[in-house]
């Protein structure tokens, strides 16, 4: 009982207070219970709390009494004033033409060649745009720079690139940090209020301490670019989706056909929810690849890698016409593995249909003026080992990591490869509405400070690397974001 309740609440794309589950579990109609209140609200939403489901008996009654008395008619004009849930608010999506635009990704702009002076352009590049973002914070509206700064008595802000991240054998954690002239030890102690503050290298953080004899700053706190402010969603007119998939490793042994069968049949299918998603989001590793790994070889079923895109461009061709989907790389595809990466070449986007529009990635899109950051999200590899308590079944954690640090890969020298461009792409400049990203093959739906965020599963099954290290996917799931209302859904298949 207690798995068809989750289940239920997670297709729904909400959440369950636990002393919510507790009463619920205690009734004879859980499931009948939730979905009434749900029906009842006009959007789903994020969390569903005890008061919540105990007063959705009444709510189930009331519905059930007002049916009764009304003639059928009644009833069908009744059910258009009924406060619509995810499913009822939907529209179907082939009413209005497609409008995407891709705003901001670096294919055709790419400049660098990888000498040490693109290296230093860039880092600059990547600490000026992150210090002005947290010189507008207030806690820094009187940062200095370090070498000023090093020299006052008094309380001190300074901003600095994260260069060194140690800790002393006394528990205390020491951060170097550095700006464009000079660089200082920021002491966080093991007993004070910063001591549960992590950093990343290479992050672009604000400190407020006070400077000692030594010349150490001790920390009183840690300023992160974040968002400063809980944004509003920005929804279209029409309540039409989006859907977001990623990983989907066309080639490989363990592509689960049978899913892709499934989720392709939906979405082609008279289901309401699926007629009314307008957009597929595809955000990288579509193929497997080849060469990618060692004895990669051993575990290809297609092992030709035009053969790799061309069998996904049958399954894309095969979607419904009124999907239109933006594709971006990720590690596994064929164009540099150096982030930022441009869209796939010519050669690749020939085999495609005209439904399919082909991005960078990262790239920030429009779709109906809802912007969307998609992002492969390799950085989660690097993010992963360096933040204690994140982890691979969790990537919606590393998501909000990267948005309080404003930035989708700021550790260099890890597993993410990055291209030092002129600019740095893989800041986060613009607040999107919906940060989608991959990778990590598991699944997941939630928001912070207004941002839709989405981690869009696989359509792969456990490989032999990752059975290796212990790592379980969350395939087939396929998240649905509502344009109007930002509501998202997980579904099943
Ligand atoms: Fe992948
Ligand atoms: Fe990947």
């Amino acid at each position: 009982m207690r798995e068809d309740l989750l289940a239920f609440v997670s297709n729904r794309g909400t959440l369950l207070e636990p002393d919510a589950v507790d009463f619920l579990l205690a009734q004879d109609d859980a499931v009948k219970r939730l979905e009434a209140f749900l029906e009842s609200c006009p959007e789903t939403p994020f969390v569903v709390t005890l008061d919540d489901v105990m007063s959705a008996g009444d709510v189930a009654r009331k519905a059930a009494a007002q049916v009764s008395t009304r003639t059928p008619t009644e009833t069908n004009l009744a059910a258009a004033f009924i406060p619509a849930s995810f499913r009822r608010l939907g529209e179907r999506a082939v009413d209005h033409d497609p409008d995407v635009r891709i705003l901001r990704d670096i294919t055709g702009h790419s400049t660098c060649e990888g000498t040490l002076a693109d290296f230093t352009r860039y880092f600059r590049h990547r600490f000026q745009v992150l210090r002005k973002m947290l010189r507008s914070r207030h806690e820094l509206a009187g940062a200095q720079e370090i070498a000023k700064a090093r020299r006052s008595t008094r309380e001190v802000q300074i901003i600095g690139i994260v260069a060194d991240v140690r800790t002393t054998k006394n528990g205390h954690r020491i951060l170097e940090i550095e700006d464009e002239a000079d660089r200082i030890a920021v002491l966080l102690p093991s007993d004070s209020a910063v001591a549960s503050e992590v950093a990343v290298l290479d992050e672009v953080i604000g400190v407020v301490g006070t400077v000692n004899d030594r010349g150490l700053v001790i920390a009183h706190s840690i300023v992160r670019p974040d968002l400063p402010t809980v944004k509003a969603f920005r929804g279209t007119r029409h309540h039409v989706r989006a859907a977001f998939m990623s990983d989907i490793h066309v080639g490989s042994r363990t592509f689960l056909e049978d899913k892709w069968s499934k989720v392709s049949s939906w979405l082609g299918g008279a289901d309401e929810v699926a007629a009314s998603i307008r957009y597929l989001v595809v955000s990288g590793d579509v193929v497997d690849g080849i060469g990618v790994y060692p004895r990669q070889d051993e575990e290809l079923a297609i092992d030709d890698i035009y053969g790799q895109y061309e069998a996904l461009a049958r399954m894309i061709a095969d979607l419904p016409d009124r999907i239109t989907v933006v594709m971006l790389p990720g590690n596994h595809d064929a164009v540099r593995p150096a982030e930022p990466q441009p869209a796939f070449p010519t050669s690749i986007q020939h085999l495609f249909d005209s439904n399919v529009i082909f991005a960078g990635n990262p790239s920030l899109l429009s779709l109906e003026g809802v912007r969307v950051l998609a992002y492969h999200g390799r950085s989660m590899d690097d993010l992963v080992s360096a933040i204690p308590g994140m982890s691979y079944a969790r990537p919606i954690d590393a998501m909000k990591a990267m948005l309080r640090m404003r930035h989708l890969a700021p550790i260099y020298g890890g597993k993410t490869p990055i291209a030092p461009e002129a600019e740095d792409h893989l800041i986060i400049e613009e607040v999107p509405d919906i940060f989608a990203t991959g990778h990590v093959h598991a699944a997941g739906v939630d928001q912070y400070r207004g941002v839709v965020l989405v981690n869009s599963s696989t359509w792969q099954a456990q490989t032999p690397y990752q059975k290796m290290r212990n790592i379980e996917p969350m395939p087939a799931r396929l998240p649905i974001v509502d344009l109007a209302s930002g509501v998202a859904i997980v579904r099943e298949f």
